[in-house]
This record gives C-alpha cells, sequence and structure tokens, in this order.
C-alpha cells in the first residue's frame, strides 16, 4: 500500500475544503509567514503545498521537499514565484483564474464611477458637516456616459470590463500585445497603446505582471494621456513606474488615479502617493467578497488534488510538467 501524500497547507480553508484535504493525504498546516527556514522546515518531505502569494518556493525548500508534485495558489497573479524553477523540478504551479474575473471588474467599475462622479469628495462633504452649505458644495462632476475608457491587456478580466463599461454606455477602447491589430472584437475598438492613452478619459489596467508589462505605464506613456484623464490599476503595481505616477499627479498632468495596487505592499507609511488628494488607493481588494475567494480556495483545493491523483487540473500555469 503506498503512503498517504503530505499535504502542508497555510490557507485557512472551510470544512469542505479542508475535508476534502485530509482525505487525500496527511495534511499539515504551516505558517507562511513564519521565517523562511522555519517555513522550509515545515515544508520537507511535502507532496503537494497550499499557500498565498508571500511563501517563498526556493531552492531550499525543493531540496526539503524532492517528491513535490504541486504548488497551489490562491490567486491568479503568480509573479511572485519562480516559475522556471518550479518547471526545472517537475513541480506543477496551479493559480486560480476565471473565478475572480467579475469581482475584479466590478472593483474597476466603482472605481471609474468614484472618479467620475467625484463621490470621494461629495462624501467628506457630508462627513465634514457643511451639507447645506452652498458655497462649500465640491465642483460638479461627469457623467460616465459618452466617455472613453482604454483597457489596457484585454483577457478576462478586461473583457469583463469592457462589458460593463457599455452597460455605462461608455466608448470601450483595448489594447493588448499583439503584433498586428487584431481584427475587431464586439467588446470594443483596438488601439495602439499611444493612441489608446491619447484617447482615453479613463485608462484601466489589466495585464498580468511580467517582464513585458514591467513599468509599461511610465513617464512617456503618462505624459501622452490628456490632464482631465484618470488611471486605474487593479493589476499589479509594478505596471506602473510608480515615481512618474506620483510626478504627473503632483503636478495634475492627469486629473487622478485609482490604485488598489502599489509598487510594495504594504506602501512604505511615509509612501507619497497614498497621501495625494487626486488619488485613491485601496488595500488590494480586487478579490476581497467572501465568494470570490471561497470560489479562489475551492479551486485550489481542486488543483491540488487533481495533480496528486495524477490527473489534468482545472488551471496551471506550466503545463509542460504534466508530460
Ligand atoms: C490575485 O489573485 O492575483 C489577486 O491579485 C489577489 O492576490
Amino acid at each position: 500500500m503506498s503512503t498517504p501524500p503530505t499535504i502542508c497547507n497555510a490557507v485557512q480553508l472551510e470544512p469542505e475544503f479542508a475535508e476534502k484535504l485530509a482525505a487525500a493525504g496527511t495534511v499539515r498546516e504551516f505558517i507562511g509567514t513564519a521565517p523562511q527556514n522555519e517555513v522550509v522546515e515545515a515544508l520537507r518531505g511535502a507532496d503537494g503545498i497550499l499557500l498565498r502569494p508571500g511563501v517563498v518556493i526556493d531552492e531550499m525548500v525543493l531540496a526539503a521537499a524532492p517528491d513535490l508534485k504541486i504548488v497551489a495558489t490562491t490567486s491568479v497573479g503568480y509573479n511572485a514565484f519562480d516559475v522556471d524553477l518550479l518547471t526545472e523540478h517537475g513541480v506543477a504551479l496551479c493559480n486560480t483564474p476565471i473565478v475572480l474575473n467579475d469581482a475584479v471588474a466590478d472593483l474597476t467599475m466603482a472605481f471609474m464611477l468614484i472618479l467620475s462622479r467625484g463621490l470621494m469628495r461629495f462624501e467628506q462633504h457630508s462627513r465634514s458637516g457643511a451639507w447645506g452649505r452652498r458655497e462649500a458644495l465640491p465642483p460638479l462632476a461627469h457623467d460616465p456616459k459618452g466617455k472613453t475608457l482604454g483597457i489596457v491587456g484585454f483577457g478576462r478580466i478586461g473583457k469583463e470590463v469592457a462589458r460593463r463599461a457599455q452597460g455605462f454606455k461608455m466608448n470601450v477602447l483595448w489594447h493588448d500585445v499583439f503584433e498586428e491589430a487584431p481584427t475587431g472584437s464586439p467588446d470594443g475598438t483596438y488601439r495602439p497603446l499611444d493612441d489608446l492613452l491619447r484617447e482615453s478619459d479613463f485608462v484601466s489596467l489589466h495585464t498580468d505582471l511580467n517582464p513585458t508589462s514591467l513599468q509599461l505605464i511610465g513617464e512617456r506613456e503618462i505624459g501622452l494621456m490628456p490632464p482631465h484623464a484618470y488611471l486605474i490599476n487593479t493589476s499589479r503595481g509594478p505596471v506602473v513606474d510608480q515615481q512618474a505616477l506620483t510626478k504627473a499627479l503632483e503636478s495634475n498632468a492627469i486629473a487622478g488615479a485609482a490604485l488598489d495596487v502599489l509598487e510594495d505592499e504594504p506602501p512604505d507609511p511615509d509612501e507619497p502617493i497614498v497621501q495625494l488628494p487626486n488619488v485613491i488607493t485601496f488595500p488590494h481588494i480586487g478579490t476581497a467578497t467572501e465568494e470570490t475567494r471561497k470560489a479562489m480556495r475551492g479551486l485550489a483545493v481542486e488543483n491540488l488534488l487533481s495533480v496528486l491523483a495524477g490527473e489534468e487540473p482545472p488551471a496551471i500555469v506550466n503545463p509542460s510538467v504534466l508530460g
């Protein structure tokens, strides 16, 4: 009889998911935020690891767990993992796409509405007790209707944003990394990046973080945006050159930004961009709903159990390891 697999888990799971793991092997809980030497010890002999981004899977872990078959993350983003290293060691890296598309697209539209309708300043007005003092009323806001939303990164989430924006009667432009301009999409109109930046009232970023998208939006790109335009980022902080964005916002070269992600998370307490009056920041909450986070945990468990059972998982970053 073969020994049941050792499954190391750093994720707080619903009983139904915890039971599935327990039925599949010996579960060892570990604290993903522990010092790395303790993490390595905790992962010794693991066949599968369930974790959140932030747990570092390095050479030391792989040496301590030579039979490791899968690292299952409860995130769609996998920029925190060394995919080449895992692939070299034949370890599957599985993520949680699709189940979070709506949550991130909803948040993007919430940001667009906050910015266009000036919701933060009106809320502050009422909170400050100024309601009723006409002379203290903040300036009027703008309708999203008829405005142009430029979507950079037209994958699954970008397309969900486009569909929602059409519901708000906005014009949708999009850009993605293609060698040639593709033919039409019912969800919007393709533009080269520079044209999209020049023509959009709102630019929303939906690329993953990879060497091509690192600082994709820098000083030159921000300089193409009109002064009344807003930048929305619910993807990854390093897609934007944060220093260049800070400079542009400080000088009102663009109207403002809504950022769910920053270059460093959490940011330094003195990080200037967080304090700017024309910026709203949120602590990386794109997927922070009960339903979506549960779906992500469920998918991560399914990924892990499939690989341990020798089956194809629902989502995998490096399918070549499946042979
Ligand atoms: C993801 O799933 O990648 C989200 O950004 C949460 O980390």
